[in-house]
């Protein structure tokens, strides 16, 4: 067996966890959704969850992952024999993540080097994004450059990488965000974009919006794919549980509010109010906003500082994903920690090909309108997410009993501030929430709803 690996630190362990919290999901999906869900009360909406549900099922993870000093896959069995299975279907998302993640980092490096190299001007054509997506060699070589960065964070350790890592990206990712956000909000124009991204619109605050923002705080949120588990495991003992929560969620929160704030303003002087522009996925991303830059003065420097952002914060969420891949193998085989990494790395380019792929010469391998990639980010987001984490609010109001999880936050810290609240949402609301998240995407995928 190796030794235990661990966080130096609460600096170390909470950048860490935020640097997986902020990806793809705040950037890209954040924006979209509060821009179509009434702006500002979206905004509340979201915040109201991420303190009471987000902080419950947050608490939930890293408690039982510091606890157990397990990986998600024996954390479950370790606290009662017969819910092991728990694990097994928590361990199952972060393996069928990870490759598909990097299939989109590849393409967000491919998008940095061009506006890097000042070519950015060529993504503004509507074809370029498709044609690069559809080629079979050059998306596979940016995937490829992509995961080995990961590897690399991962082989220096859980310490030296991941910790190093974030405590030097996560800075910068607020600093280049706030550097955009205030090119943005001072741009001409810019002034009906924010109001119509910031405006309280109550007449907008459906049951759909309602679990839109849920839904989206759980996935940004990091939660139920094993992730915070295992960077629980990694924490001290010392730390105080509650507050790193506490830290990491306002950490999250605030990047999604800033990628709103530089992209609904940036889209809405470009489009004139367009809402169609903010459409959701790779096309807001690498469709729309290099048009948005090359419409503005200094666009691709700007352009060039998002997509390293965005780069930085996708990468920090691919290292969590294969960190946590390689502490349920370290776990379940007892295989070394080295050899594992590579071997992780190998198994995600070799499954992120056919997910590449299914944008060009596999596209015809399709469910409805579901391309490879689609395919397993339905299974993983849409079905074993939700069903992992009512599981795990079941386990821990039900079976092993909030007690443990709160025995275990009072073990670093005299008091646990919001005890009753976790109670309450852990055994009531948030098992219900999540049931109905579940079933909205469901009845979305039959095409009943729509986000
Ligand atoms: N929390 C991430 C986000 O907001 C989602 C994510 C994290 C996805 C880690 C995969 C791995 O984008």
């Amino acid at each position: 067996m190796e030794t235990k690996h661990h966080f130096s630190n609460k600096i170390g362990f909470v950048l860490a966890a935020a640097g997986s919290a902020v990806g793809l999901g705040n950037l890209w999906r954040f924006p979209y959704l509060a821009a179509k869900y009434g702006g500002g009360t979206f905004l509340l909406v979201y915040i109201i969850l991420a303190v009471t549900f987000g902080f419950a099922l947050m608490i939930t993870e890293i408690a039982i992952g510091r606890r157990t000093g397990k990986s998600a896959l024996h954390a479950f069995g370790s606290l009662h024999k017969k819910s092991g299975f728990i694990g097994v279907l928590a361990s199952i998302v972060p393996i069928l993540i990870l490759p598909y993640y990097c299939v989109i980092g590849g393409w967000v490096i491919k998008f940095m080097w061009i506006f890097l190299t000042g070519q950015g001007n060529a993504a503004v054509n509507n074809n370029y994004f498709g044609e690069f997506t559809s080629k079979t060699v050059e998306p596979v070589f940016w995937l490829f450059l992509f995961i080995l960065f990961t590897l690399i964070v991962i082989l220096l350790g859980v310490n030296k990488g991941i910790e190093k890592v974030s405590k030097i990206l996560m800075p910068l990712l607020i600093l280049l965000s706030l550097i955009i956000t205030v090119f943005v909000v001072t741009s001409p124009g810019a002034w009906d974009g924010i109001v119509y991204y910031l405006k309280p619109n109550f007449s907008e605050l459906t049951i759909t919006a309602f679990l839109a923002a849920a839904g989206q705080m759980f996935y940004s949120m990091s939660l139920a794919m094993g992730i915070m588990i295992t960077y629980g495991s990694y924490s001290s003992k010392k730390d105080d549980i509650e507050s790193s929560v506490r830290n990491i969620e306002i950490f999250d929160t605030l990047v999604a509010i800033l990628a709103g704030l530089m992209i609904v303003p940036a889209v809405f002087v470009f489009s004139g109010g367009d809402q169609e522009a903010l459409s959701k996925g790779p096309t807001l991303m690498f469709v729309t906003l290099p048009k948005v830059f090359e419409s503005m003065a200094g666009g691709q420097i700007i352009g060039a500082i998002f997509f390293v952002l965005v780069l930085f914060a996708a990468l920090t969420s691919a290292i969590s994903l294969m960190e946590t891949v390689v502490s349920i193998i370290v776990d379940k085989f007892g295989t070394g920690r080295k050899k594992t990494a590579v071997g992780v790395g190998i198994y995600s380019v070799i499954m992120a090909i056919p997910s590449s792929l299914g944008f060009g010469i596999w596209s015809d391998i399709s469910i409805g309108d579901k391309t490879i990639l689609d395919i397993f980010d339905f299974i993983s987001n849409s079905i074993l997410m939700p069903i992992v984490a009512i599981l795990t609010c079941v386990f821990v109001g039900y079976i092993i009993k909030p007690k443990t999880i709160i025995d275990e936050v009072e073990s670093s810290t005299p008091r646990f501030k919001s005890k009753t609240l976790y109670v309450v949402v852990i055994k009531y609301i948030a098992p219900i929430l999540l049931a109905l998240i579940f079933l909205a995407s469901i009845l979305e995928v039959l095409g009943i709803i729509k986000f």
